[in-house]
C-alpha cells in the first residue's frame, strides 16, 4: 500500500512575544507588517494567538523564555531584548533585525552616597545583584574587578538599599526608578533594544513565509526611524 502523502504546512509561522513594554513597541510593526493578533496579548489569558494572517500565530512566553522556545523550534521566530539574548548566550538563533525598540541602557548603579571611585580604585572586592549574571561577569572581568555577584530576578534597586549589595546591574529607560530610590547609574555597560530572532531551521526550510516578514519588519523598522 503506497503512503498516503503527508502535508506539511511549511507556511505556518509561530512568533514568540513577551508582555510588557517590548511588546507595546512590537505590535505596531508586526501592524505594518500585516500581522494584527486577534486578542490583545497584554491582556488575553491565551498563551497561543492567532493573527489576522492564516497560519501565523503568536505565543505569548515571559522576556527570558523567547530565545529558548526560538533555540528549541518550538516558535519560529520571536523578539527579544539584547540583555536577555547577552545572557541567553545567543546559541542556534539567528538574528536578522535590530528592531530598534525597547530602547534602553545596560548599567552599574549604586546608592547615591556610595563611593564607587574611591571602590574601584582601592580594588576592593564588591558584591553586585543583578538579574544580568554572565553580562555583568564579564564587565567586571574585563575591567579586572573582584565582585560577587548574587542572582535576583527583579526589584534589583532594592538591594542596595536592604543592603544585600554595594551595586546593581540593570536597565534604565527614563531614570525614574533609579531616581525614586536615590540610586545613580555609575557606569554604562550597553545600550540595549530589542531583535527579532530566527530559528535558522525555520528560515530555511520556511523562507517563502520567514523571508518577506523579516523584510517587511525591516521596512516598518526603517519607515519609523524615517518618520
Ligand atoms: C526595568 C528595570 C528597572 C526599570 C527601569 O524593570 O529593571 O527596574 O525598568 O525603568 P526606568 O528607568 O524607566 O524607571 P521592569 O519594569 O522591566 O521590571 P523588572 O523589575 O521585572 O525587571
Amino acid at each position: 500500500m503506497p503512503f498516503p502523502k503527508r502535508k506539511i504546512p511549511v507556511s505556518t509561522l509561530t512568533i514568540a512575544l513577551a508582555k510588557g513594554r517590548i511588546l507595546d513597541e512590537a505590535l505596531p510593526l508586526f501592524a505594518q507588517a500585516g500581522i494584527v493578533p486577534a486578542e490583545n496579548p497584554e491582556t488575553s489569558r491565551k498563551l497561543i494567538l492567532p493573527t489576522s494572517r492564516p497560519g501565523v500565530s503568536f505565543v505569548v512566553v515571559r522576556p527570558t523564555d523567547v530565545p529558548t522556545y526560538v533555540q528549541y523550534g518550538a516558535a519560529d521566530a520571536g523578539v527579544a531584548g539584547k540583555d536577555v539574548l547577552l545572557e541567553h548566550g545567543g546559541e542556534g538563533l539567528y538574528q536578522p533585525l535590530d528592531l530598534g525598540i525597547g530602547r534602553c541602557r545596560l548599567v552599574v548603579a549604586t546608592m547615591r552616597s556610595y563611593d564607587w571611585a574611591g571602590t574601584v580604585q582601592r580594588g576592593a572586592r564588591i558584591r553586585v545583584a543583578t538579574k544580568y549574571v554572565r553580562t555583568a561577569r564579564e564587565h567586571f572581568a574585563a575591567k579586572g574587578m573582584h565582585v560577587d555577584l548574587i542572582k535576583l530576578y527583579g526589584s534589583m534597586e532594592l538591594a542596595p538599599l536592604a543592603g544585600l549589595a554595594d551595586a546593581i546591574v540593570d536597565l534604565v529607560s527614563t531614570g525614574n526608578t533609579l531616581k525614586a530610590n536615590d540610586l545613580v547609574a555609575v557606569e554604562d555597560i550597553m545600550p540595549i533594544t530589542s531583535r527579532l530572532v530566527v530559528h535558522p531551521g525555520a528560515l530555511k526550510l520556511k523562507r517563502a513565509a520567514m523571508q518577506p516578514l523579516i523584510d517587511a519588519l525591516a521596512g516598518a523598522v526603517h519607515a519609523g526611524q524615517a518618520a
